[in-house]
C-alpha cells in the first residue's frame, strides 16, 4: 500500500479566517505534512498544534494586507520578497508528494515554484473570482497558471465554479467539495446563554463575519436603525486589513445614535455559543460569497438565518427552504425579512428542523475531509504513474 502522502499546505496569511478553519481541519492527522506560511500570526501555531513541522517565510511579511488597489510603491519592494519566496518554496516541496494552496496568493507562488518542483499542486480556491476581488492583471494570471500548473481546483460551491469558469478556468480541472463543519448546539435555553455571555434580553441579532466592506455589516446596522427596540451584536475584526472599514462601521452606528443597540463584540472564538443566544443570524454580504461557513453554522445551532440572495446562499439554503433570502444591499428588504422573523418566530420553527438536517447531511466535515482525502491521494497516484 502506498504511504500516507506527504503534503505541502501552503497560506500566504497568518491569520485565521473561514479558508483558514478549513485548512485546519483538512490537515488533522497529517503529521507527516507540512505548511509553508509567507507571514507569521496564530495560524502557525495553529498548525504546529495539529502535529503539522510550520515553516514561516522570512520573506513575505504584509502580503496579506496587500490588495489590488495598493500603490505600486507597496509593491516594488515586495517584489524582490516574492522572488525569495518563490525560491524557498521550491526548495521545501522537493520534499513533498503533493503541494496544496489554500490561498490565490499561495497558488500564484506554488505554481511558479513548480517550474523547478515539479510536484503535484492542488488549488483549493476559497474565493470568486470576479472583477470585484481581483484585478484583470491578477486574475488572467491565476487562470493561467491554473490552466496549466495546477492538478486539480478546489471549489466549495457552484457559485465559485462557475466563476472560475467564466473567467476561463478549465471545467476539468474543477471539484467541487462543499465546505463540512461539524458543531453541536450545547443543550442551554437562549436567555440562559444570554444572561451566561452577558447579552441583552430583548429581540437581538447577530452578524459574525470579519469586518469587510463587502461581508455587508454596514447594511445591517441601516437595517436596525429601522427596528426601534431591536439590538444587534457585530462579532469579528478587521483580520485582513480592512480597519478603515471597521472604524467607518464603528462611526456610522455612533452617528444614527445607535450606540446602545448595536454592540462590537471583536473577534471572538466562541462564534457557535454566542450564534445560539441570538434570535436570527443575518450573513448581508453585499458581493457573492463563495461559501459562507456561518450559514451553516447557524443551521446546526437551530437559528434562523437571512442572508443575500447572492453566490453560495441560495445553494445553501435552498433557495429560501432553508433560510430566509433578501437581495443584496438592501437594507429595507433586510429590516422588513427581520421584523417578520422578529414578530412570529414560531413561523420559522419547520424551517429550522429542516435547515439543520440539511447542514448535518450536505455539510458534514466527515464528508468534506473524505472527498479532499481522496482527492489528494489520487493526485499523488497521478503524478506516480
Ligand atoms: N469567526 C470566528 N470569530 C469571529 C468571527 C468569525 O471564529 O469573531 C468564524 C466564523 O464562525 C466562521 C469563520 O470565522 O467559521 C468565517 O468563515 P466564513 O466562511 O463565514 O467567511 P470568511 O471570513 O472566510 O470569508
Ligand atoms: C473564504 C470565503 C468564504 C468561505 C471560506 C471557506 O474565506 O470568503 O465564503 O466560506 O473561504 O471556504
Amino acid at each position: 500500500m502506498m504511504s500516507r502522502e506527504r503534503v505541502l499546505f501552503v497560506d500566504h496569511t497568518g491569520q485565521i479566517g473561514g479558508a483558514e478553519l478549513i485548512l485546519l481541519d483538512v490537515v488533522q492527522g497529517r503529521n507527516e505534512s507540512s505548511a509553508f506560511l509567507f507571514e507569521r500570526g496564530p495560524l502557525a501555531q495553529a498548525l504546529a498544534e495539529r502535529g503539522l513541522s510550520v515553516i514561516t517565510s522570512r520573506w513575505g511579511l504584509g502580503l496579506s494586507t496587500f490588495r489590488r488597489d495598493s500603490s505600486w510603491m507597496k509593491a516594488l519592494p515586495l517584489a524582490g520578497g516574492l522572488a525569495a519566496i518563490t525560491a524557498e518554496l521550491a526548495r521545501v516541496a522537493r520534499g513533498h508528494d503533493v503541494v496544496y494552496a489554500n490561498s490565490q496568493k499561495a497558488f500564484v507562488l506554488s505554481a511558479i515554484a513548480n517550474v523547478v518542483a515539479r510536484k503535484p499542486l492542488i488549488w483549493h480556491l476559497h474565493d470568486i473570482i470576479s472583477p470585484v476581488h481581483f484585478g484583470a492583471m491578477q486574475r488572467r494570471t491565476q487562470v493561467f497558471l491554473a490552466n496549466r500548473v495546477a492538478a486539480k481546483v478546489i471549489v466549495p460551491s457552484e457559485a465559485a465554479a462557475a466563476a472560475f469558469i467564466a473567467a476561463g478556468g478549465r471545467r476539468a480541472l474543477v471539484e467541487i467539495v462543499p465546505n463540512g463543519l461539524s458543531v453541536e448546539p450545547v443543550p442551554v435555553s437562549r436567555q440562559e446563554l444570554r444572561q451566561r455571555l452577558g447579552l441583552p434580553s430583548g429581540p437581538l441579532v447577530g452578524v459574525f463575519s470579519r469586518l469587510a466592506q463587502w461581508k455587508g455589516q454596514h447594511v445591517l446596522v441601516e437595517a436596525l436603525a429601522q427596528l426601534p427596540g431591536v439590538h444587534g451584536v457585530i462579532v469579528g475584526d478587521a483580520l485582513f486589513g480592512e480597519q478603515d472599514y471597521a472604524a467607518q462601521l464603528k462611526r456610522q452606528v455612533a452617528e444614527l445614535g445607535l450606540a446602545d443597540r448595536i454592540h462590537f463584540l471583536g473577534h471572538r472564538r466562541d462564534v457557535p455559543l454566542l450564534m445560539q443566544a441570538v434570535d436570527v443570524m443575518v450573513h448581508p454580504s453585499i458581493d457573492p460569497e463563495p461559501f459562507g461557513r456561518t450559514l451553516v453554522e447557524a443551521m446546526l445551532a437551530g437559528v434562523p438565518v437571512i442572508a443575500t440572495d447572492a453566490g453560495a446562499a441560495p445553494d445553501i439554503l435552498e433557495h429560501g427552504r432553508a433560510g430566509l433570502l433578501v437581495p443584496p444591499g438592501d437594507a429595507r428588504a433586510l429590516a422588513e425579512a427581520l421584523d417578520a422573523v422578529l414578530s412570529e418566530p414560531a413561523i420559522l420553527e419547520p424551517q429550522l428542523v429542516y435547515a439543520s438536517r440539511r447542514a448535518r447531511t450536505h455539510y458534514s466535515l466527515s464528508r468534506m475531509l473524505d472527498s479532499i482525502g481522496l482527492l489528494i491521494r489520487n493526485v499523488r497516484a497521478g503524478a506516480a504513474v
